[in-house]
């Protein structure tokens, strides 16, 4: 079966207005699937449309909404409900990095309900009708900080944390439908995510998030969980044969002190 016959032939991109949502995009059309892109800047969804509709011929839906509102699924389901989303891409996601205690218990919450809650509620409304037509895909972008304790972007990583361990669990449960579920984990990628802190003091560089987008995008059906990058896979290895937790999040908490 290939890419479009199994995880089309809608893919829905949250956060595709940039970074590695909108690479997202621009690689799955190239695979031949439809999009639904999602975001709240919608003028730079609808550029990214006509972009991508330059160079493939497939059909694009753009949803300007805030997931962080409360009717947002209504939104989405006024364009959706007559189309078959094939592939759920949970891409959307905010970072809060500094002191615990300088972030306001509302930015917070924001973190833990656009990286946890919105993905579980696209998660239970699309994948029930992936489990009817036998098939389909469910990518959640988590972050190589939820593999260990991080200070200085504790939420966050706790936020990253979970979608590891949901996506671990649900491709198991959902192998026998024929669905495949990847976990992908950046390490630090070039996006307006990471713009506004200093990452020249880490020990990898910033990576571009065609190349982070495209690894998933290869992974989806053959692995679980992967990690973009040669630097970021030793660091992975390192961490888990060689350190103890305490070690990783001791070390994650000298490097992230020098980036706020
Ligand atoms: N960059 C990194 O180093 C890195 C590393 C590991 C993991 N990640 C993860 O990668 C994912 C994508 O982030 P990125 O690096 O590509 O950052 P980005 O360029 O800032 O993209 C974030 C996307 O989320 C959307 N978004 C944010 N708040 C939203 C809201 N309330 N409602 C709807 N959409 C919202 C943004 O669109 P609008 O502003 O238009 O709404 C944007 O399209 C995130 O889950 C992030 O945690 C990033």
């Amino acid at each position: 079966m290939n890419y479009k016959d199994k995880y089309g032939p809608y893919a829905l991109i949250t956060g595709a207005s940039s970074g590695i949502g909108k690479e997202f995009a621009k690689q799955l059309a190239q695979k031949g699937l439809n999009l639904v892109l999602v975001a709240r800047r919608k003028e730079k969804l609808e550029t990214l449309k006509r972009e991508i509709q330059t160079d493939n011929k497939v059909e694009i839906h753009t949803i300007g909404v805030d997931l962080l509102s409360d009717n947002f699924l209504e939104t989405i389901r006024a364009v959706t409900d007559n189309l078959e989303i094939g592939l759920l891409v949970n891409n959307a996601g905010v970072m809060y990095i500094g002191n615990y205690l300088d972030c306001p218990l509302e930015k917070d919450l924001q973190m833990i309900d656009l990286n946890i809650k919105v993905p579980a509620i696209l998660t239970h409304h699309f994948v029930p009708k992936m489990v009817e037509r036998k098939k389909g895909g469910l990518i959640f972008t988590a972050s190589m900080l939820g593999f260990m304790g991080t200070p200085y972007a504790t939420t966050y990583a706790g936020t990253k944390a979970h979608e590891i361990v949901k996506g671990e669990g649900l491709a198991y449960e959902l192998k026998p439908h024929n669905i495949d579920v990847l976990t992908l984990n950046p390490g630090l990628t070039e996006t307006e995510m990471t713009a506004d802190n200093d990452f020249s003091g880490m020990p990898m560089k910033l990576m571009k998030p065609d190349v982070v987008a495209k690894t998933a995008i290869d992974a989806l059906g053959k692995k679980v969980l992967v990690t973009p990058g040669f630097m970021n896979n030793m660091l992975n290895w390192m961490s888990k044969r060689i350190m103890s937790r305490k070690m990783n999040t001791k070390m994650f908490g000298k490097l992230m002190k020098k980036t706020f």
